[in-house]
């Protein structure tokens, strides 16, 4: 086993099997047999500082990310100058009963100055376009998110060939990892990059964005106010068998039995230098994805663990439906299974947006 865990980094790792999830025997995951269509349906996942959300596309995936301290702009002092001062007059009026006296000081006295607090930006898009020359499977496709293990995926056939992505915003590791398989030899190729916008809109607001070596990119710049906040994201890929190599800003897989791909992305307000320390952290990256997985799943399980919430059993027929159809048959009938779901994707929500050393929770707004 020692002997074996020298060779067994990166991509060495031999493949685990493509099926399909079965997402209706699992009473932990929300699922769909459609991809999202926007971001409001979309799966989200995240580490408390960085997050991701996930259409689960079949051809041109397109994952939003977020990070938690970019923001329209730097930090602004918005405390009010004359707070404190007239806090003893605020407070006399209310024991006064004069409460619109009170009111209309506290609205000159306490509001912020100026008065709004920067708007939360989202960061860049990681644009993952598979190399599909057939039409997908009717009725193959299935996409899920996972409360009790922090992961999101999609599965579909093409001709006979299965394919499975697999998300995860791993706290430990520090980075979003994706992971890329097919039940095929080589059936794996791709291209990637790191975007602002899908639209396009917002892709003049970067300074530079570059293939490094032949398996990272990584893009930069800064948000679109003055003076903003510089950040900067990259991705790294590994595969095994095919080849790895980049092209301008995109990296590509080709013919890959499988392959992972890594995204790390920070902002000045912790890293004097966002994109040096994006590529030492995307380089560093030496544990397979198996070890990454396992790390994080015991990470959040940590958490997660902590509470459980049973109503009984659904039937087998609230089991058998999608997540929106058991939402739309919920509004008249109860579904103890899927209440405990919606219990526990809530707080899947806020550990996944906020961890010890994070800014407040405001992932994926
Ligand atoms: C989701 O976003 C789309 C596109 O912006 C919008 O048409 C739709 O109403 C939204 N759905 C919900 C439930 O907010
Ligand atoms: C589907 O697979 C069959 C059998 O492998 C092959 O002959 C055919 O060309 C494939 N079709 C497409 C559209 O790739
Ligand atoms: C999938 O179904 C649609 C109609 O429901 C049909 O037009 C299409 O050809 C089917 N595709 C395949 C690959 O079977
Ligand atoms: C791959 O999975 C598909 C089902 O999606 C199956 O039809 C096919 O036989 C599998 N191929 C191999 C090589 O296992
Ligand atoms: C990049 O790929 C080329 C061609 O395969 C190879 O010659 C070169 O050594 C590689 N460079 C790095 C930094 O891996
Ligand atoms: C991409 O797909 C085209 C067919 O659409 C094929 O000719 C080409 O070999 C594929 N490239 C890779 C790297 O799989
Ligand atoms: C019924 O629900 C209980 C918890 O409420 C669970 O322990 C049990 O496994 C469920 N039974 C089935 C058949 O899923
Ligand atoms: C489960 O859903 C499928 C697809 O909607 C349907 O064909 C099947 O009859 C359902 N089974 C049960 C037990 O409800
Ligand atoms: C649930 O019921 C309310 C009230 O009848 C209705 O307004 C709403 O659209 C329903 N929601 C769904 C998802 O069916
Ligand atoms: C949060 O992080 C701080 C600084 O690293 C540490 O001292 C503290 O123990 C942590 N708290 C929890 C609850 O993990």
């Amino acid at each position: 086993m020692l002997a074996l865990a020298g060779a067994l980094l990166l991509g060495q790792v031999l493949s685990q099997a493509v099926i399909p999830p079965n997402s209706k025997s699992s009473s932990t995951r929300l699922w769909s047999t459609s991809s999202g269509q926007y971001w409001n349906n979309s799966y989200l996942i995240g580490n408390g500082r960085l997050g991701a959300a996930v259409p689960g596309n079949i051809k041109s995936e397109l994952v939003y990310i977020n990070e938690d301290s970019f923001w329209s702009g730097q930090f602004i002092d918005r405390v009010n100058p004359d707070a404190r001062s007239y806090m003893p007059e605020i407070q006399q009026l209310v024991r006064d009963g004069r409460v619109v006296e009170a009111t209309n000081l506290a609205d000159l006295a306490y509001t912020g100055t100026p008065l709004s607090a920067r708007h939360y930006d989202t960061l860049a898009t990681l644009e993952i376009t598979l190399n599909h020359s057939a039409v997908m499977t009717n009725g193959s496709y299935e996409r899920y998110l996972d409360v009790d293990d922090a992961s999101a995926g999609v599965f579909y056939d093409i001709n006979g060939t299965a394919y499975s992505r697999e998300y995860i915003a791993s706290n430990p590791a520090g980075v979003i990892a994706v992971r890329i398989a097919s039940n095929t030899t080589g059936a794996v190729s791709l291209q990637a990059r790191v975007r602002r916008a899908p639209d396009g809109s917002l892709n003049r607001f970067e300074d530079y964005s570059r293939r490094v070596g032949n398996d990272t990119m990584v893009m930069g710049g800064n948000d679109a106010s003055s003076p903003g906040i510089p950040f900067s994201a990259g991705i790294r890929v590994v595969a095994k068998g095919g080849s790895v190599y980049a092209i301008g800003d995109t990296v590509i897989v080709d013919h890959a039995d499988e392959a992972w791909l890594y995204l790390q992305s920070w902002t000045t307000y912790r890293k004097e230098d966002p994109e040096a320390a994006v590529l030492a952290d995307l380089a560093a990256i030496e544990k397979p994805y198996p070890d990454i997985r396992a790390e994080h799943v015991a990470d959040y399980q940590a958490y997660a663990h902590r509470v459980d919430l049973s109503f009984g059993n659904s039937t087998a027929a609230q089991r058998n439906m999608t997540t929106p159809q058991r939402v739309a048959a919920a509004n008249s009938t109860f579904d103890p299974e899927f209440t405990s779901l919606f219990f526990q994707f809530g707080r899947y929500l806020l550990i996944a947006s906020s961890r010890n050393g994070t800014l407040a929770a405001n992932l994926q707004g």
